[in-house]
């Protein structure tokens, strides 16, 4: 928490197209973010204000913050908040100088379209994006005319979420400067009463801890925390801030009363904790991946956390470990208790994993799965008792079945439900998405493990939540023909120390009360409770209330509501998928939430809808994509060409494809740098040249079909590529028909048609049919070739190939090439953008190594969302084959041949 890896701000930001964040305006103050730090005659935030609301778990927060240019000259003023992933933005307005410009929500494709004309048009503040482990990135700039004064304002919502025990209120603080007035309020309102409040900073130091204020009684809690500005000083004559880091509220609320049911305005919510529970055992699969690409750190960390895990199983419980890489490998036949004894084995099984091998996901997870099928079968298990599967996997398959959509089915078929399948994604190198959607048709959850110093805990942590059940096929039942729109209410596990939530809409007007029925599986006996709950009782409990939002309850309804059909449109097909996600904009938009779905904009009112800011939800787990640049129509059906990256500890990556088209990421700046490279058909080129590693690539041209008598300029393509390492004597010639290995003496050659993989000391190569090839060197080398394949009778086009570096972290520093260059750091300021030729695409001045370039902002395309059409992408495009931006000329990286 609190690291900002600039790799995935960069990740979570490109699906996210509208993220381009740049104010694009004429004579645009050139000198960017340092201007704000400490604001000597610049930007000085003078009030910032952070107020949360919190009624029945619902939380409304709003960020206040003002400022005024000191400066005589015109000054970017920047907001930049980071708020939690589960909330949902409501709302953002901008004053400046008394004019208000207020925020809409609008469908995202609408938003997008408004959001490109402003960029054309040369007068857009762009913004939104990225996130670190808990939280995304809102952020805008915008130019403030000398002594101007500006105003943000941000509201988010969201439902707090009880887990081991508390809900958490997080409030991410960093005002960058020191303020004159700095308030963080909270105000909380739960009609069970509040049983216990923390405040925690991984700021508040010896001075700051006593400055916080909190208290509370009855149902209502309050803190207060204020510092004064010499308060916030790191020393005292420092002009840098203390406040920078988290701050969370966490409380909890009686329950002497397992449930709590409110009915207001129609609409009626229950939450459902009960205490004092029996634990039920537990039947645990574990079902761990030990690919070689585990090595290093993760498969510490996991072993590690294994260990522990092991050791906290309670001697009622029964477990299993089942490892899986190329081959499936079970600790036990079946699921064992976990006795001292067995657990002691167990240790000193883990203790000697070893990573190796490929990813058979699927042979994993299904021997997971039967096992447990076949312990209820055999009755080795307790007939009460909870039963769930925990997978932990760093990639995605690549052996045995390697369908998503099948092992999606086949987990399913195989289990019926009847064990929640916990996913959890270690690192990058892996879809995210899938493991939600397999999780999700199980039951279950997925969830990140950061490939951090802290995994180990991480891994431990999410065990933590699950290793209590306490109740198992939960019903939450309510009269049929009065209500609708109930959210989910069948909950397969009750873990201790969270809690369930219900809500639905009550369509009998006349109805002033509701009785709740809930059913249980408890570890000594099946459990019912009622309640019953009636308009005036709610009413009463929520007497002298000031701070309350009158239709809590209807946005609660509505939040959990859109985050559900969200959650089942993504495993939905067909009409099905059409309908869910139509409903689900449909509520976006009535109660303006920004969601996947939508955007919101800010216009000025005084300009006919010129939109300044657009504000979006990034998606989680869909991280790092490639873009296929637009110009070259493929095929009529056009493979997805996407591929989603491993962050680890990669600075940078390229990508070439197309005419071809370099692509350069550069994640310090949240953008891409490409450019053309036009030569002569059969031209070879050094696209990367390690001397230390020997790794060496390079690409050879060809053109498009043509006539003699044709004078166009002739596009060109990668038609061969050569991939070696010259100190182990390893040689890859590809071409659109065939795939050529040398390794020494012995040659193998495999066909496009073939499905191939191949693991050898230090390399390993995949082929996946007609699709694409990946090669594995020295494990921390590793690309990809795509196969671009054209209608066989096209009069132009013809088949090429596109090259992906997915991991350069063992490239030395020495590396270079045409791609290999840009595996270091760089840097690179834009200054005046400008309209340019074409309406569509500004222009600008890009200091680069010292050089001052014209560049264009150009446009890749991202298939991830509409895989017809792609979603734009932008990059700044460097003119004249790369000229200023790649070392020397681009004709310096011609060479002799495929392996010269
Ligand atoms: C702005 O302030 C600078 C010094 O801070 C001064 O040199 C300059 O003359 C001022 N410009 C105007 C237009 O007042
Ligand atoms: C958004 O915030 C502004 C400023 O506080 C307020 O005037 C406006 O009513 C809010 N809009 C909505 C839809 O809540
Ligand atoms: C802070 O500044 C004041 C006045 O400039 C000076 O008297 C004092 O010694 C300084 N304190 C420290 C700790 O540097
Ligand atoms: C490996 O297993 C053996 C016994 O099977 C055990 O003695 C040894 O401690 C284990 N190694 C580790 C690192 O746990
Ligand atoms: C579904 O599971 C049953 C048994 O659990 C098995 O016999 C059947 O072949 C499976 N069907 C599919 C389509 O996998
Ligand atoms: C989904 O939409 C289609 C077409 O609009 C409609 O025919 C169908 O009944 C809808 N299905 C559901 C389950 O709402």
């Amino acid at each position: 928490m609190g690291r900002h890896l600039p790799f995935y701000i960069w990740l979570a930001f490109i699906p996210v197209l509208v993220s381009s964040d740049f104010l694009v305006e004429q004579l645009r103050n050139v000198k960017k973010r340092n201007t704000i730090d400490g604001h000597p005659k610049g930007i000085e935030i003078y009030w910032v204000k952070i107020d949360c609301s919190v009624t029945s778990r619902f939380s409304r927060n709003v960020i206040t913050s003002r400022a005024v240019n000191r400066a005589n000259v015109s000054k970017e003023a920047f907001f930049d908040v980071e708020l939690p992933k589960t909330a949902f933005i409501t709302n953002f307005t901008m004053t400046i100088d008394g004019v208000t410009y207020p925020g809409t929500i609008k469908e995202k494709e609408v938003a997008q379209k408004q959001y490109q004309k402003a960029v054309s048009s040369g007068r857009t503040a762009g913004l939104v994006k990225a996130s670190g482990r808990k939280t995304e990135k809102f952020s805008v700039s915008v130019n403030v005319a000398a002594a101007s004064k500006i105003t943000f304002e941000l509201t988010y919502e969201e439902l707090l979420k009880r887990s081991f025990g508390k809900y958490e209120l997080f409030i991410k603080v960093n005002p960058k400067q020191l303020v004159n007035k700095f308030e963080i309020e909270a105000n909380i309102f739960e009609p069970q009463g509040i049983s216990d409040l923390e405040v925690e900073g991984t700021f508040l130091n010896n001075e700051l801890l006593p400055l916080v204020q909190k208290s509370y009684s009855g149902k209502k809690a309050h803190v207060l925390f204020s510092p004064t500005i010499d308060q916030q000083r790191t020393c005292d004559n420092c002009t840098t801030s203390l406040l920078q880091g988290d701050f969370l509220i966490k409380y909890d609320v009686n329950r002497d009363i397992p449930s709590n049911l409110q009915i207001v305005n129609g609409y009626f919510v229950h939450f459902f904790a009960p205490k004092n529970l029996a634990h039920l055992p537990k039947n645990v699969a574990f079902v761990i991946d030990v690919s070689g690409s585990m090595w290093g750190s993760k498969i510490r960390q996991a072993k590690e956390a294994m260990i522990k895990i092991v050791e906290d199983l309670k001697e009622d419980d029964h477990f299993n470990i089942i490892l899986f890489e190329s081959e499936v490998r079970k600790w036990k036949d079946g699921i064992i208790k976990a006795t001292p004894e067995n657990v002691q084995e167990a240790k000193y099984f883990i203790g000697n994993i070893t990573e190796s091998g490929l990813t058979n996901f699927n042979g994993g997870l299904m021997a997971g799965i039967e096992m447990l099928n076949n312990a209820h079968k055999l009755k080795i298990v307790p007939e009460r008792s909870a039963s769930l599967t925990i997978m932990l996997s760093d990639g995605e398959a690549n052996v045995g079945e390697t369908d998503q959509f099948r092992i999606q089915e086949n987990a399913k078929n195989a289990s019926q439900g009847k064990y929640p399948l916990y996913s959890l994604g270690f690192g990058y190198n892996l879809d995210y998405g899938f493991l939600e959607r397999l999780s999700k048709v199980n039951n279950g959850v997925a969830r990140r493990i950061y490939d951090d110093s802290d995994a180990a805990l991480q891994l431990q942590g999410f065990y933590d939540e699950v290793a209590n059940p306490l109740l198992t096929d939960v019903a939450l039942e309510y009269p049929e023909n009065v209500i609708s729109d109930v959210t989910e209410n069948n909950f397969k596990h009750y873990y201790d120390g969270s809690e369930l939530v219900v809500a639905g809409r009550i369509t009998d007007n006349d109805l002033n009360s509701i009785t709740a029925e809930v059913k249980a599986h408890g570890a000594l006996k099946d459990l019912t409770f009622t309640e019953q709950a009636d308009v005036e009782e709610t009413a009463k409990a929520f007497e002298e209330q000031k701070y309350i939002f009158g239709e809590y309850i209807e946005r609660l309804w509505a939040y959990l509501t859109i985050r559900q059909l969200l959650e089942k449109s993504s495993i939905a097909t067909g009409y099905e998928k059409g309908n869910l996600t139509a409903k689900a904009l449909e509520m976006s938009l009535k109660y303006k939430f920004v969601t996947p779905l939508t955007s919101m904009i800010v216009t000025k009112p005084e300009d006919d809808e010129e939109p300044e800011v657009v504000a979006d939800k990034p998606i989680e787990g869909r991280n790092f994509f490639l873009f296929v640049m637009e110009k070259y129509p493929i095929t009529n059906t056009p493979a997805i060409q996407i591929k989603s990256y491993p962050a680890g500890d990669l600075p940078h990556f390229g990508k070439i494809d197309g005419d071809p088209h370099f692509i350069i990421a550069v994640p310090q700046k949240e953008d891409a740098l490409c450019f053309n490279i036009n030569e002569d058909p059969g031209a070879v080129l050094s696209l990367i040249s390690d001397p230390v590693t020997g790794i060496v690539v390079n690409g050879q041209l060809i053109g498009e079909k043509k006539s003699n008598n044709d004078v166009r300029e002739q596009n060109t393509y990668f038609g061969k590529l050569g991939i070696a390492n010259i100190h182990r004597n390893i040689k890859i010639e590809i071409t659109t028909e065939q795939i050529i290995l040398h390794n020494g003496v012995k040659r193998t050659a495999f066909s496009w048609l073939d499905e191939v993989i191949l693991q050898q000391p230090s390399l390993t190569l995949v082929i996946k049919r007609k699709k694409s090839m990946e090669v594995s060197m020295d494990n921390g080398a590793k690309f990809v070739v795509i196969l671009h394949q054209v209608w066989k009778k096209h009069p132009l086009h013809r088949d090429f190939l596109g090259f992906y570096t997915l991991d350069s972290h063992r490239l030395s520093q020495q590396t270079h090439g045409l791609l290999g260059q840009f595996f270091r750091p760089i840097d690179f300021d834009i200054l005046e953008v400008h309209p340019g030729s074409d309406p569509e695409k500004p222009d600008a001045t890009m200091v680069v190594k010292n050089n001052w370039l014209t560049v264009t902002r150009g446009w890749q395309k991202d298939y991830t969302e509409d895989t017809r059409h792609g979603l734009n992408v932008p990059c700044w495009f460097v003119h004249n084959n790369g000229e200023g931006l790649i070392d020397g000329v681009h004709t310096d990286y011609i060479v002799p041949s495929i392996f010269g």
